[in-house]
């Protein structure tokens, strides 16, 4: 089956291209950059160059595949302006869909976030659960969705959407800070830290995203993919410090004032294009909890998480010490 992953450049759709292109499937990426593609000399591998802003690099990537996974996203970044979140998270959503009309594409999967949740008021969330974005990624992720299912819905294209937990695994970067926050010989945690944080292995995502594109069931439904375990941020830094043989001293501290200085930092520091020394973000990193159901996926998609969440940080802390990251 001729297959196209956006976002193949990433850390999971890397990890989603390759794992088809094992199973045999041709398998077509479209990246800003042929460069950044670790895959590139696969002989089943065809590479298109551009932008998911693009209409026609978009419609020429989706001519001739019979399936699509749509995993481009923008992450935060302080030299972002609204307008791109916008640009790739919906327009670009639009653009793959609409070509996915004109193409017949047989089944497409788009990857959304359990922030659409955003701060989970009765854990566990479940795909029912209020929609409470919190900033542009979330809100614009949100809005890119919900034009997905609503396009697909009237024009019969037999969607999916995934919103997954937070991702991590061997290759992600964005998590290694937590590796080193409980690496710390006294690990500093704003709040109580008691609010639950949800991750899910990579491979268990990419099984997720497979079965979705797969199983009838899955046509018109959205699914939380998530580990099965879910563990209150101590209890994760001790896991971790564990796992990495470090004392395990965490000392609480209230978050109120770096939410203050948060928010303050960003109004000043965003506008000039300029990182703020902190972020609103990682600071309701600790104060916002993130507990999620997944039984909706067990039940209709026969999806069931390999990696308990122990062996999951184990395989991580391995990769990242042989990066010398850590
Ligand atoms: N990471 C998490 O914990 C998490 C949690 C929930 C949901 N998600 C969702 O899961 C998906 C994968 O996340 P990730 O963390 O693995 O992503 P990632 O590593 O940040 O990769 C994002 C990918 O999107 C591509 N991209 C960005 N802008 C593009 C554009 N304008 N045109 C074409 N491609 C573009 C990037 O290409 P370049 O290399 O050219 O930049 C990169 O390949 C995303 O949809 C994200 O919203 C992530």
């Amino acid at each position: 089956m001729k297959i196209l992953v956006t976002g193949a450049t990433g850390f999971t759709g890397h990890n989603l291209a390759k794992r088809l292109l094992d199973d045999g499937h041709e398998v077509r990426i479209l990246v800003r950059s042929k460069k950044r593609v670790a895959l590139a000399s696969h002989p089943l591998l065809d590479i298109r160059e551009g932008d998911i802003r693009d209409r026609d690099a978009v419609r020429d990537s989706v001519n001739g595949v019979e399936k699509v996974f749509n995993i481009a996203a923008m992450f935060r970044s302080a030299k972002s302006v609204d307008q791109d979140y916008h640009d790739i998270h919906v327009k670009g959503v639009k653009h793959l869909l609409e070509a996915a009309l004109e193409y017949n594409v047989a089944r497409v999967v788009h990857c959304s976030t359990v922030g659409v949740h955003g701060d989970v008021k009765n854990p566990p969330a479940t795909e029912e659960s209020p929609f409470a974005p919190a900033d542009i990624y979330q809100r614009t992720k949100l809005e890119g969705e919900l034009w997905a299912r609503e396009f697909a819905a009237k024009n019969g294209i037999a969607l999916s959407v995934v919103r997954p937990t937070a991702i991590y695994g061997p290759g992600d970067l964005r998590l290694l800070k937590l590796f080193k926050l409980a690496a710390r010989n006294v690990t500093p945690v704003l709040g109580d830290g008691k609010m639950f944080y949800h991750m899910v292995y990579i491979d268990d995502l990419v099984q997720g995203f497979i079965l979705a594109s797969e199983r009838e069931e899955a046509i018109g439904e959205v699914f939380i993919i998530g580990g099965a375990e879910n563990m209150c941020l101590d209890d994760l830094l001790n896991t971790i410090a564990q796992i990495l043989n470090k004392p395990r001293k965490i000392l609480h501290i209230p978050a109120l004032p770096f939410q203050l200085a948060g928010s303050l930092c960003e109004k000043i520091c965003i506008p000039l294009g300029i990182e703020p020394p902190i972020y609103r973000r990682r600071v309701d990193f600790f104060t916002k909890s993130r507990s999620f159901d997944i039984a909706k996926a067990k039940a209709k998609l026969g999806y069931q998480p390999k990696f308990g969440l122990k062996e999951g940080l184990e395989l991580t802390a391995t990769w990242y010490r042989q990066q010398n990251l850590l």
